[in-house]
């Protein structure tokens, strides 16, 4: 059973090349950022707790997605595939020890690279298209320093498990679909 993680800054592709790989490996994607819009579309105590901090482009705490991420892969049988968890090294830590409480290991991290500039353009063409409410210039820019202070990290935390394959991010989905098929192999 193959369990892995997608991994980059927003809109590095991680939604989008999900979609690839659940279908190539036959694994359960979970994206930690989906299931806390829902919690917030659905109006949930949960969902209202959480709504200024990611319209704020802030890391929810790590107690919130954790325990969501405990359910996950109780619940699940066939390989998961992690997208936007985990943010932190405190998560990563606790990813290895969920996952090994079920005589589960990590196979690999996928980090898509991609430059500031192309994000930003990227995510400000998405907000004209879907509208989601934390992809405006001042978000986004919040995000993107989120990300350089608290998650960069966890790819040297991988890097050090000799866990990390690194992926051009730039080009069509398909071609880094076809670079990603190659990096896990
Ligand atoms: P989350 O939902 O994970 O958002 P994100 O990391 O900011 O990333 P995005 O979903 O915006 O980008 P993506 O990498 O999936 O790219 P996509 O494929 O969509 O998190 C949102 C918030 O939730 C966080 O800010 C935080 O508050 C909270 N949160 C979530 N997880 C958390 C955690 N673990 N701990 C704490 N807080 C957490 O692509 C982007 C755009 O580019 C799309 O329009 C797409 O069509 C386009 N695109 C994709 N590939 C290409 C390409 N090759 N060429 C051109 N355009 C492309
Ligand atoms: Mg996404």
């Amino acid at each position: 059973m193959k369990d892995i993680v997608i991994f980059g800054a927003p809109g590095a592709g991680k939604g989008t090349q999900s979609d690839f790989i659940v279908e190539h490996y036959g694994l359960n994607h979970v994206s930690t950022g989906d299931l806390l819009r829902k919690e917030i579309a659905d109006g949930t105590e949960l969902g209202r707790r959480i709504k200024g901090i990611m319209d704020a482009g802030q890391l929810v705490s790590d107690d919130i997605v954790v325990e969501m991420m405990d359910k996950a892969i109780a619940a699940d049988t066939q390989g998961m595939l992690f997208d936007g968890f985990p943010r932190t090294v405190a998560q990563a830590e606790t990813l290895d020890r969920l996952l090994a409480a079920h005589g589960r290991a990590l196979s690999c991290m996928v980090q898509l690279e991609v430059p500031e500039e192309e994000l930003m353009r990227r995510l400000l063409e998405r907000a004209t298209i879907q509208g989601r409410a934390d992809d405006n210039e001042a978000t986004i820019a919040n995000r993107l320093a989120e990300y350089r202070a608290k998650t960069l990290p966890v790819a040297e935390y991988y890097a050090a498990q000799g866990k990390q394959r690194l992926i051009d991010g730039l080009g069509t989905v398909e071609e880094i679909a076809a670079r990603i098929r190659q990096a896990i192999g």
